[in-house]
């Protein structure tokens, strides 16, 4: 990356899209056949009704490279000045994966790096991004998130195995001006690490590893305490997005689109109902993809401007929540883009 001098008002600009989802998709009733759930319980308390995963040796590199070639190719892109990937399920502890992705892309030595904020990975790489261009370092910046929590989730856990599915997203940002549409506004972003122990992957880092106690193997699955994680996200989402919209100078009645993490159908109208953002305006996915991680903001975005729901000249409110704990919110403009 080089630095050059930085203009007054610059800021981080969507100007293309992508998403990938792993060809397989298993079904609610699928998961019935081999843990004590159903079709019904699933879909009431958490909305979704199927989801897709990556098949065996499949890694999150493989979804990254899908969905950022797609963004790239929805920009016009041949080239970046850096990647970002934002991932909990990286291909392997180290390296960061971000160098493979923007090798295999075609994009070069160009700066890449790992940023890692769960379910929140979409805002903390915006974050990211924006800063990269708003220091003059990038002019262009390819942010994809992505996640195969498939692959770290207990196949025993009701609790978890029903909820999650693995996806990528991905947006090209290029440095331009904070009032023209695509611009990422005022960012809201807030962590709590008190409650770390609400989400996470016990083992496989330096505190097991330097305690000498035998390992168990099932200290390498994501755990969450889901009924507590619950009520943090309800509240932190909606928090956050308040607090966003009046940084950008809005009233929530300003905004015509509520893209949340996608987290459980129960958790969205509850943040919704409590900003009164009407049912027309919240967007969702979850009945066909699940909970994506870090992933499903962008996946939703990218799907929405596919099919419509989302058009140039929408405000949009972004929110997430996820473990760390961490959160976060933004609203834009949705910018006019090509969608691949
Ligand atoms: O993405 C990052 C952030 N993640 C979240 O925000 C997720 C937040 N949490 C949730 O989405 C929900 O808490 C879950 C979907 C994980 C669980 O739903 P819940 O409504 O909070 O259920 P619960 O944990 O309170 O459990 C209610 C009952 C329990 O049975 P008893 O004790 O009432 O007899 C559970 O054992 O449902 C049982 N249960 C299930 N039953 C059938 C839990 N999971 C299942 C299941 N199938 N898969």
């Amino acid at each position: 990356m080089n630095g050059s001098a930085v203009p007054p008002g610059r800021a981080a600009v969507i100007t293309g899209i992508g998403s990938y989802l792993p060809p397989d998709v298993v079904t609610n009733d699928d998961l019935a056949l081999r843990l004590d759930t159903s079709d019904a319980w699933i879909r009431t308390r958490t909305g979704i009704g199927r989801r897709h995963v990556v098949s065996p040796g499949t890694a999150t590199s493989d979804l990254a490279v899908e969905a950022g070639a797609r963004a790239l190719e929805s920009a016009g892109w041949d080239r970046v000045d850096a990647v970002v990937l934002a991932t909990t399920t990286p291909d392997q502890p180290t390296p960061a994966t971000a160098p493979q992705v923007a090798s295999r892309l075609g994009l070069g030595t160009v700066a890449a790096f790992d940023v890692s904020a769960v379910c929140t990975g979409f805002l903390y790489g915006l974050a990211t991004a924006s800063g990269l261009i708003a220091s003059g370092a990038a002019e262009q910046v390819l942010l994809v998130t992505a996640d195969a929590f498939t692959t770290i989730i207990d196949p025993e856990d009701r609790g978890t195995a029903v909820i999650f599915g693995d996806g990528a997203g991905a947006v090209a940002l290029r440095a331009g001006d904070a009032d023209e549409p695509g611009a990422v506004g005022p960012l809201v972003l807030g962590s709590d690490g008190s409650l770390s122990h609400l989400i996470e992957v016990p083992g496989g880092g330096s505190r097991q590893r330097s305690s000498g106690k035998p390992v168990d193997p099932g200290d390498q699955f994501f755990k969450m305490l889901g009924r507590e994680t619950y009520r943090h996200a309800v509240e932190h989402m909606t928090d956050a997005s308040r607090t966003a919209v009046g940084r950008a100078g809005l009233e929530i009645s300003d905004i015509d689109r509520l893209v949340a993490h996608q987290a459980n159908a129960r958790i969205l109208e509850a943040v919704a109902d409590r900003l009164e953002i009407p049912a027309g305006a919240r967007l969702s996915n979850i009945e066909q993809v699940g909970n994506t991680g870090g992933a499903s903001i962008p996946l939703l975005l990218a799907q929405a401007t596919a099919d419509g729901r989302l058009a140039a000249g929408h405000r949009v409110l972004l929110t997430a929540f996820g473990g760390g704990l961490s959160w976060g919110a933004a609203t834009l403009v949705w910018p006019e883009l090509r969608s691949v």
